[in-house]
Protein backbone atom coordinates (compact mmCIF):
# COMPACT_ATOMS: atom_id res chain seq x y z
CA UNK A 1 0.00 0.00 0.00
CA UNK A 2 1.52 2.91 -1.43
CA UNK A 3 0.18 6.86 0.61
CA UNK A 4 -0.27 9.37 -2.35
CA UNK A 5 -0.70 12.21 0.03
CA UNK A 6 -1.18 12.82 3.55
CA UNK A 7 -1.93 15.83 5.43
CA UNK A 8 -2.44 16.93 9.39
CA UNK A 9 -5.20 19.50 10.42
CA UNK A 10 -5.84 20.55 13.90
CA UNK A 11 -8.81 19.94 15.78
CA UNK A 12 -9.34 22.70 18.36
CA UNK A 13 -12.33 24.88 17.16
CA UNK A 14 -15.57 25.06 15.19
CA UNK A 15 -13.62 26.29 12.13
CA UNK A 16 -11.34 23.87 12.12
CA UNK A 17 -14.03 21.15 10.91
CA UNK A 18 -14.72 22.85 7.49
CA UNK A 19 -10.76 23.15 6.92
CA UNK A 20 -10.98 19.75 7.41
CA UNK A 21 -14.33 19.03 5.30
CA UNK A 22 -12.91 21.28 2.70
CA UNK A 23 -9.63 18.86 2.30
CA UNK A 24 -12.00 15.48 2.44
CA UNK A 25 -13.33 17.31 -0.47
CA UNK A 26 -10.30 17.98 -2.71
CA UNK A 27 -8.82 14.65 -2.17
CA UNK A 28 -11.67 13.00 -2.79
CA UNK A 29 -12.36 14.73 -5.88
CA UNK A 30 -8.66 13.71 -6.60
CA UNK A 31 -9.59 10.00 -6.63
CA UNK A 32 -12.91 10.69 -8.31
CA UNK A 33 -14.59 8.97 -5.08
CA UNK A 34 -18.38 9.06 -5.58
CA UNK A 35 -20.69 11.26 -4.42
CA UNK A 36 -22.74 8.86 -2.17
CA UNK A 37 -19.11 7.91 -0.87
CA UNK A 38 -17.86 11.32 -0.25
CA UNK A 39 -20.95 12.29 1.81
CA UNK A 40 -20.48 9.33 4.05
CA UNK A 41 -16.92 10.07 4.97
CA UNK A 42 -17.52 13.80 5.45
CA UNK A 43 -20.32 12.59 7.96
CA UNK A 44 -18.25 9.58 9.50
CA UNK A 45 -15.01 12.30 9.62
CA UNK A 46 -17.15 15.00 11.02
CA UNK A 47 -18.62 13.04 13.73
CA UNK A 48 -15.45 11.66 14.88
CA UNK A 49 -13.91 15.41 14.81
CA UNK A 50 -16.94 16.15 16.74
CA UNK A 51 -16.40 13.88 19.55
CA UNK A 52 -12.52 15.35 20.45
CA UNK A 53 -14.12 19.08 20.19
CA UNK A 54 -16.71 17.50 22.92
CA UNK A 55 -14.63 15.26 25.11
CA UNK A 56 -11.28 15.66 24.42
CA UNK A 57 -10.50 19.55 24.02
CA UNK A 58 -8.22 19.52 21.13
CA UNK A 59 -6.63 16.87 18.63
CA UNK A 60 -5.69 16.61 15.46
CA UNK A 61 -6.56 14.78 11.78
CA UNK A 62 -4.45 13.06 9.51
CA UNK A 63 -6.16 12.66 5.86
CA UNK A 64 -4.42 11.00 3.13
CA UNK A 65 -4.72 9.25 -0.39
CA UNK A 66 -3.92 5.91 -0.31
CA UNK A 67 -3.08 3.26 -3.13
CA UNK A 68 -3.87 -0.24 -3.39
CA UNK A 69 -5.63 -2.18 -5.42
CA UNK A 70 -8.75 0.33 -5.04
CA UNK A 71 -7.48 4.46 -4.16
CA UNK A 72 -8.78 5.09 -0.92
CA UNK A 73 -8.94 7.88 1.31
CA UNK A 74 -7.75 7.35 4.70
CA UNK A 75 -8.46 9.56 8.07
CA UNK A 76 -6.41 9.05 11.54
CA UNK A 77 -7.85 11.49 14.35
CA UNK A 78 -5.99 11.15 17.88
CA UNK A 79 -6.55 13.19 20.91
CA UNK A 80 -4.42 13.41 24.01
CA UNK A 81 -7.95 13.78 25.85
CA UNK A 82 -9.52 11.66 28.65
CA UNK A 83 -10.25 9.00 26.67
CA UNK A 84 -12.88 6.02 26.94
CA UNK A 85 -13.75 3.69 29.56
CA UNK A 86 -15.59 1.58 28.37
CA UNK A 87 -15.05 1.08 24.29
CA UNK A 88 -17.37 -1.59 23.58
CA UNK A 89 -20.21 0.24 25.42
CA UNK A 90 -19.43 3.54 23.26
CA UNK A 91 -19.89 1.30 20.03
CA UNK A 92 -23.40 0.66 21.20
CA UNK A 93 -26.13 2.69 19.39
CA UNK A 94 -27.22 5.48 21.95
CA UNK A 95 -24.84 5.47 24.46
CA UNK A 96 -23.60 8.64 25.64
CA UNK A 97 -21.87 10.15 28.91
CA UNK A 98 -23.25 13.60 28.15
CA UNK A 99 -26.90 12.95 27.31
CA UNK A 100 -27.07 13.12 23.40
CA UNK A 101 -27.56 10.24 20.79
CA UNK A 102 -25.08 8.00 21.35
CA UNK A 103 -25.27 7.66 17.57
CA UNK A 104 -21.61 9.27 16.65
CA UNK A 105 -19.48 6.06 16.72
CA UNK A 106 -21.75 3.08 15.53
CA UNK A 107 -22.82 5.58 13.03
CA UNK A 108 -19.47 6.46 11.73
CA UNK A 109 -18.46 2.54 11.61
CA UNK A 110 -21.72 1.99 9.54
CA UNK A 111 -20.40 4.41 7.21
CA UNK A 112 -17.33 3.54 6.17
CA UNK A 113 -14.97 0.47 5.04
CA UNK A 114 -12.66 0.26 7.77
CA UNK A 115 -13.07 1.85 11.13
CA UNK A 116 -10.77 0.87 14.10
CA UNK A 117 -10.60 2.72 17.52
CA UNK A 118 -8.33 2.42 20.10
CA UNK A 119 -8.89 4.46 23.72
CA UNK A 120 -6.98 4.68 26.92
CA UNK A 121 -8.15 6.75 29.67
CA UNK A 122 -6.39 9.72 30.72
CA UNK A 123 -4.23 8.96 27.80
CA UNK A 124 -6.16 9.29 24.21
CA UNK A 125 -8.35 8.56 21.46
CA UNK A 126 -7.36 6.89 17.99
CA UNK A 127 -10.07 6.66 15.18
CA UNK A 128 -8.84 5.18 11.67
CA UNK A 129 -11.18 4.14 9.21
CA UNK A 130 -10.94 4.26 5.27
CA UNK A 131 -13.25 4.60 2.53
CA UNK A 132 -12.10 2.63 -0.92
CA UNK A 133 -13.07 3.58 -4.29
CA UNK A 134 -14.06 0.51 -4.90
N1 LIG B 1 -12.55 11.53 21.52
C1 LIG B 1 -13.20 11.10 22.61
N2 LIG B 1 -12.65 11.25 23.85
C2 LIG B 1 -13.28 10.83 24.96
N3 LIG B 1 -14.49 10.23 24.95
C3 LIG B 1 -15.10 10.06 23.75
C4 LIG B 1 -14.51 10.49 22.53
N4 LIG B 1 -15.34 10.16 21.52
C5 LIG B 1 -16.40 9.57 22.07
N5 LIG B 1 -16.28 9.50 23.41
C6 LIG B 1 -17.22 8.86 24.37
O1 LIG B 1 -18.02 7.93 23.65
C7 LIG B 1 -19.40 8.25 23.83
C8 LIG B 1 -20.17 7.90 22.57
O2 LIG B 1 -19.81 8.78 21.50
P1 LIG B 1 -20.86 9.03 20.32
O3 LIG B 1 -21.26 7.70 19.78
O4 LIG B 1 -20.27 10.02 19.37
O5 LIG B 1 -22.14 9.64 21.06
P2 LIG B 1 -22.40 11.09 21.68
O6 LIG B 1 -21.32 12.01 21.16
O7 LIG B 1 -23.76 11.45 21.19
O8 LIG B 1 -22.35 10.92 23.16
C9 LIG B 1 -19.43 9.70 24.23
O9 LIG B 1 -20.59 10.03 24.98
C10 LIG B 1 -18.16 9.84 25.06
O10 LIG B 1 -18.34 9.38 26.37
MG1 LIG C 1 -20.60 12.09 19.23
Amino acid sequence: MEVLKSKTLKISEEKDLLNIRGLIREYAGEIGLPEIYKVKLLTATSEIARNVLKYAVSGRMTIRILSDIYKGIEVICEDNGKGIADVDSAMKKGFSTSGSLGLGLPGAKSLVHVFHIDSKLSVGTRVRLIVWRK
